[in-house]
């Protein structure tokens, strides 16, 4: 019989401590989904072996059936199934291709190439030198050129360690920005800012005041507006008070039932990109008493299936032509997403005892499903967190959805907070729903307290059970445990 050093520092401690044989302790609360992973290269330091080498091209045509559960089919699925995650728009809504265009080929100092400088990454194998996430969509009025997102924009990402992840939150990803500059930088600099949020304004004012002192670039974004006015295809506007809202949002945060999309709530409200690995499967989601699969923040949508359609639906795009089955690689892919190795250097004793912290000290009270998610939905005085999101797409309380959003079975307005899975927290820079902390340290009131705001919907406030009661020891040692997953 053989220890490696993680079990016989947990035999140790539970010696000390009296539990006797480690092997009868109770499974990791943290411990990865069973069932076999994708088989893809889906985490890699090398771009293009992640991206398969250019084979995500036409990935999806000739696709064996469904349900077949031979290798070498699943594999043909989940390649078909990574390629809409990178390269399917969907028929989404979409922004000008000149106008994204105009800002790629004359400010790389500003946007970076392929947008890298607002978070993205560069898309080795496009030919017109896009990002990751942004793909050709169903043309404006029928005529003009449209660029629409994938889920890679937002859920894909460099970790610190510069690997590549699939599933991976892009928190430097600077939506808010980008739609700012789509949308508010050309109006402001061929009519002047008038009637536009000064926020906004000065958030694009660098590549405004070029502009302002160069003629030759003021006729570029004259001749990039141009097939709009020829197509009577009025450019995107969000009112002030919207434009005010993309200004304020920090990397990897957004507000999606908003101006231009087509359902809107009329709720402030902020949500950060989480990670996509290990989704509960519909066994453990049935296994462990959860009422479903508790998806998106306020854990409202019942099913990856669900969600994914629901893409399409929030997007604008084309419902009919997107039935489930033709969206079902999509999700096959996403289920087959597990956590990159942690790179963390982490002391293995400190990691056990932290992980008995876990036990011990109440975290598994609500981080008790799979992979550290909470079984139902808390209300928001349960946590304390900041509560905009207490309205979203009900601001009414109405307890359905509001605002042309479709009623379904599959989702259904909260008005809570869930409890995430707490696996990959390394690749990410944002914490708490709403990415108001920086980092675990801040969430855990080590060494400085957090840096509290709490204004709506920016508050960083509650959640005071990974502050108060805690010997910064055993915040230590929790968040050693944290990091090893
Ligand atoms: C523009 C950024 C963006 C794009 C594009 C995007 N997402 Fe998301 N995604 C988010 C944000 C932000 C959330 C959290 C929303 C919330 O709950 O308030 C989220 C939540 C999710 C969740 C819920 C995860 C959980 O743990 O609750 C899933 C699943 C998901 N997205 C899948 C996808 C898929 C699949 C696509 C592509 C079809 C996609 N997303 C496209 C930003 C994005
Ligand atoms: C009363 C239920 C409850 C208890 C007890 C609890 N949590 Fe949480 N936890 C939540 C909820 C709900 C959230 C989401 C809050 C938010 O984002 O506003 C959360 C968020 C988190 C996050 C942030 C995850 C992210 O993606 O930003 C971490 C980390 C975390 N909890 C760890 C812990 C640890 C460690 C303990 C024990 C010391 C603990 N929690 C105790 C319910 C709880």
């Amino acid at each position: 019989m053989s220890f490696s050093r993680a079990s016989w520092a947990v035999f140790v401690v539970a010696q000390l401590v009296g539990c006797g044989d480690p092997t009868r302790e109770s499974p990791d609360p943290l411990r990865p989904v069973s069932g076999p992973a994708s088989p893809l290269a889906d985490v890699s330091a090398d771009l293009q072996a992640l991206l398969e080498h250019g084979a995500l091209d036409g990935a999806c045509t000739g696709l064996p059936p469904a349900g077949s559960d031979r290798q070498q089919d699943r594999t043909a699925r989940l390649r078909c199934g990574k390629s809409m995650f990178f390269y399917e728009s969907f028929g989404t809504a979409g922004v000008p291709k000149s106008l994204v265009r105009f800002l790629l080929d004359n400010f790389p100092q500003d946007v970076g190439a392929g947008f890298a400088r607002l978070g993205m990454v560069p898309d080795p194998y496009s030919a017109q030198h896009l990002p990751l996430g942004m793909v050709p969509t169903a043309k404006l009025g029928g005529k003009v050129d449209a660029l629409a997102f994938t889920c890679a924009s937002c859920h894909f990402a460099q970790l610190p360690d510069g690997r590549y992840a699939v599933g991976a939150p892009n928190h430097r990803y600077e939506y808010g920005l980008q739609n700012l500059l789509v949308a508010v930088l050309p109006s402001v600099a061929l009519q002047g800012p008038a009637g536009h949020a000064a926020s906004a304004v000065a958030r694009v004012q660098p590549l405004l005041s070029r502009i302002q002192a160069d003629a030759a670039l003021k006729n570029k974004l004259v001749a990039a507006v141009l097939p709009l006015s020829l197509a009577g295809i009025k450019a995107p506007v969000f009112p002030a008070a919207a434009e005010d809202h993309y200004a304020a949002w920090r990397a990897g945060t957004m507000d999606f039932l908003i101006e231009p999309l087509p359902v809107n709530d009329g709720v402030h409200t902020v949500s950060k990109i989480p990670p996509l690995w290990e989704l509960p499967t519909n066994a453990e989601i049935a296994a462990s008493g959860m009422a479903n699969a508790l998806l998106g923040w306020t854990g409202n949508t019942h099913s990856l299936e669900h969600f994914c359609q629901s893409f399409v639906v929030y997007g604008g795009g084309p419902v009919a032509a997107w039935p489930m089955e033709k969206i079902a690689p999509l999700w096959e892919y996403v289920y087959s997403l597990r956590r990159p190795a942690s790179p963390a250097p982490l002391d293995e004793a400190t990691v056990a005892q932290g992980r008995r912290v876990f036990s011990e000290r109440g975290c598994s009270t609500c981080h008790d499903g799979p992979r550290g998610s909470g079984k139902r939905v808390y209300a928001f005085d349960e946590i304390g967190s900041e509560r905009a999101l207490q309205a979203w797409l009900d601001p009414a309380g109405s307890g359905t959805p509001c605002c042309g959003a479709p009623p379904s079975p599959e989702s259904a307005p909260t008005h809570g907070i869930k409890s995430p899975r707490l696996v990959g927290l390394f690749s990410e820079q944002r914490f708490l729903h709403n990415g108001s902390l920086d980092s675990l340290e801040q969430l855990f009131c080590l060494g400085s307290s957090r840096p509290t705001r709490t204004d709506m919907p920016f508050g960083d406030q509650g959640h005071v059970e990974t502050c108060n009661d805690l010997r910064d020891d055993e915040k230590r040692q929790l968040i050693a445990y944290l990091l090893a997953n």
